[in-house]
């Protein structure tokens, strides 16, 4: 925890300034850290985050497709992001402002640790993701994290709330000093991205687990449409790097405003992972989907 101490720190003297990013992705974006109870909300084509009394602290700029260089450099994210390997689900809603995405909850059991550890990182995660003109460009999710990281050391399996933006990847992960993000093998967890009225006319989601208080807050110009399940993966380059059992999404529920939704989840087949997903029960309520790892 003296690591995260010392992030906290700096993340202090910073404020009023930018966020100063701590590390790098693989696929190129940097990494971003605010404290717990923070804001991200969509002015423009522009994220603007602020640290929970209100404060604005950071300025992604340009995140949204249709701005100059979001557009130049859209390519440039495509090429990138294959360093991550994913494999997901995801279903498409029709939402308007009378009728959006309330809830996308779930649940799973933390499985097994791999095998082995070779600086693999794991993510399995719920994702509503926001998209302009049918160009995505945020990422919002619950993440069950296993391998090491920055913050947390490891290897193992870790909880958190993050938020990715495009065009770079970049990603804003949230901690708290009085919060221990490690979750252990057995345990089971429930996700829940809600969608928060504030009575503006932004559209509030906040991710939340195990009804823990709501790490960040993301609002957009538009409702989201789309949730995704899945796998994405850094650096597995064997079998026994990954988790020896599948993997299930289990009582899998999305509401609208009007009700629950006809909904068939999609699986693309053009994984790039050394997995595949089923979907075991579809619909829009308590829909199964396991991921399979090759092992
Ligand atoms: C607001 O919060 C930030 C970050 O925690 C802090 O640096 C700043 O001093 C606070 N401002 C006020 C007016 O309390
Ligand atoms: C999904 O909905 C069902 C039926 O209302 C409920 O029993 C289940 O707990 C919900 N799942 C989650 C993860 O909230
Ligand atoms: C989703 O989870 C939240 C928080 O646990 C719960 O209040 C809500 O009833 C759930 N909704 C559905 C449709 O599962």
């Amino acid at each position: 925890m003296l690591l995260l101490r010392f992030l906290l720190a700096a993340l202090a003297s910073n404020i009023g300034l930018a966020l100063t990013p701590v590390g790098n992705r693989p696929s190129g974006g940097q990494i971003f850290v605010a404290p717990h109870g923070s804001r991200a909300k969509q002015v423009d084509h522009n994220m603007e985050i602020f640290a929970p009394n209100g404060t604005l602290i950071h300025t992604f700029v340009d995140v949204m497709p249709g701005s100059a260089s979001a557009t130049k450099e859209r390519r440039s994210l495509l090429a990138a992001r294959q360093s991550l390997s994913a494999t997901q689900a995801s279903t498409t809603v029709i939402a308007d402002p009378a009728n959006v995405i309330e809830a996308f909850n779930t649940s799973f059991t933390v499985p097994a640790l791999p095998k082995t550890f070779e600086s693999q990182i794991i993510y399995l995660s719920a994702t509503v993701v926001a998209s302009n003109q049918g160009v995505e460009f945020a990422w919002y999710r619950c993440v069950l994290q296993y391998g090491a990281n920055a913050f947390w050391g490891g290897p193992f399996w870790t909880m958190s709330t993050e938020l990715e933006l495009g065009p770079d990847g970049s990603l804003l992960v949230v901690v708290g000093e009085d919060f221990n993000p490690r979750v252990e093998v057995g345990a089971t967890i429930q996700t829940s991205i809600l969608h928060k009225d504030e009575g503006d006319d932004i559209f509030w989601y906040e991710a939340t687990f195990n009804d823990q208080p709501t790490a960040l807050e993301v609002g957009w110009h538009t409702p989201v449409s789309k949730v995704l399940i899945g796998l994405e993966e850094e650096g597995v380059t064997q079998p026994s790097e990954y988790p020896p059992e599948p993997f299930t999404f289990k009582d899998t529920n999305l509401t609208m405003t009007r009700g629950a939704p006809e909904v068939a989840w999609d699986v693309p087949s053009d994984s790039t992972t050394g997995a595949y997903v089923t979907v075991d029960v579809d619909g829009a309520v308590n829909a199964e989907l396991t991921v399979h790892f090759l092992n």
